[in-house]
């Protein structure tokens, strides 16, 4: 990891500087943890924040897609808010990711701003001109007033590029449903076929997978934002997998092959080690082999899979644009719920 970050005074707080974090000092991240955990699961029912293992490995490695930087400000010498940032290396060269958490008890004194604007500086010094945060929070039946992470994302001059909805499978799902759905998908691709691994990609596959991970961005609907696609190569993945390894979580993949043993789709489910959930990661059918119900093949054989392996998972959460209507219609086959919204803003780096 590497942090440039100097310490900023700001002078409308008593002990207000933002300073870098030291991902190897275990007190300090089990503290910027609980700040982010306590932050994230504020007044929401549906959070799913990092565990602390998972944040350690994250901040402890370096990755070749991005930059990862994370600072923290103090009160009265605890840390009171906190700071994630991606800069992406290999793609999107013109922007990065923002997450920014205060701990609720110390919200609307102006620390959302200070991190904010040492973002800001990280984001000049590397050249970045476009933000993008993710604003979770806002349940399906919900109240319409603004969340706190909305108001402060308009605060910063960002505007909603894209929804999306948060929605939940509880699992178990009845195997006899499960077959149900593979039988009545199944007679729409015929001679099509189906394969699956578990964290590492098998070497034939490696191109093919890596082309369609690239695709993510093109293919599934992006609302608003200005994206390009991601660039997924041999060492980005292999070194996705070690990380995934190293932070506890295992990948299920399933690809789809068409007659001619191309790839076509591809569907992953990564299971953490401590979180009773599973997360659904990407989903892709090529638009040349979409109208089969490779979609919802691919998710039934992944979700058989894993609910198998790990009996005591309670749901999978997905998150999908609101115009994804295609990705929508089989998750409800399947008997995802909405749960909750997520905001993808986007904006010129604030001043
Ligand atoms: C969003 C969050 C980081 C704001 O932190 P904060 O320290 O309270 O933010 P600030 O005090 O710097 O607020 C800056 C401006 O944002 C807006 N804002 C922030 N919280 C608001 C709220 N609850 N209601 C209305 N406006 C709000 C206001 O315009 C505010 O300026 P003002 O206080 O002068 O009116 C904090 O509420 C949080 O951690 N939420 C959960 C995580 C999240 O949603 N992060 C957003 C990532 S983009």
């Amino acid at each position: 990891m590497s942090t440039t970050a100097a310490p900023v005074p700001h002078p409308s707080l008593p002990d207000g500087e933002v300073e870098p974090l030291d991902p190897f000092d275990d007190a300090q991240i089990a503290e910027f943890h609980a700040v982010y955990e306590a932050a994230d699961r504020y007044g929401r029912r549906f959070a799913c924040p990092f565990s602390l293992h998972e944040l350690a490995i994250t901040q402890r490695t370096t990755s070749v897609g991005e930059e990862r930087l994370a600072f923290l400000v103090r009160v009265d010498g605890a840390i009171a808010g906190v700071a994630g940032v991606e800069v992406p290396l290999l793609d999107n060269t013109d922007q990065l990711f923002v997450d920014i958490q205060v701990a609720p008890q110390h919200r609307r004194r102006g620390l959302g701003t200070l991190l904010a604007q040492h973002a800001a500086v990280l984001a000049r010094e590397r050249g970045r001109a476009v933000w993008n945060g993710w604003v979770a929070g806002r349940e399906v039946d919900g109240p319409e007033t603004p969340t706190p992470g909305e108001a402060f994302a308009a605060s910063l001059g960002l505007r909603l590029g894209r929804v999306d909805v948060q929605r939940r499978l509880p699992l178990p799902v009845p195997s006899a449903r499960l077959e149900e759905l593979r039988c009545t998908a199944a007679r729409q691709h015929e001679g099509y076929s189906f394969d699956t691994w578990v964290d590492h990609c098998p070497d034939e596959h490696l191109a093919a997978y890596c082309r369609l991970k690239s695709l993510m961005n093109s293919e599934a609907p992006v609302g608003e934002l200005e994206v390009e696609d991601e660039v997924w190569d041999e060492t980005r993945l292999r070194e996705s997998e070690r990380e995934l390894g190293a932070s506890g979580r295992i990948r299920y993949v399933c690809v789809a092959l068409a007659p001619d043993g191309s790839m076509v789709g591809h569907n992953e489910l990564v299971v953490p080690a401590e979180d009773p959930g599973i997360y659904q990661w990407d989903t892709l059918v090529l638009p040349a082999h979409r109208g089969h119900r490779l979609g919802l093949a691919l998710k039934v054989a992944n979700v058989a899979v894993v609910q198998d392996r790990h009996p005591d998972r309670t749901s999978v959460r997905t998150f999908n644009a609101v115009s994804n209507t295609a990705m929508i219609a089989v998750n409800e086959v399947l008997g995802f719920v909405p749960v909750e919204y997520q905001g993808e803003w986007q904006g010129p780096v604030p001043v």
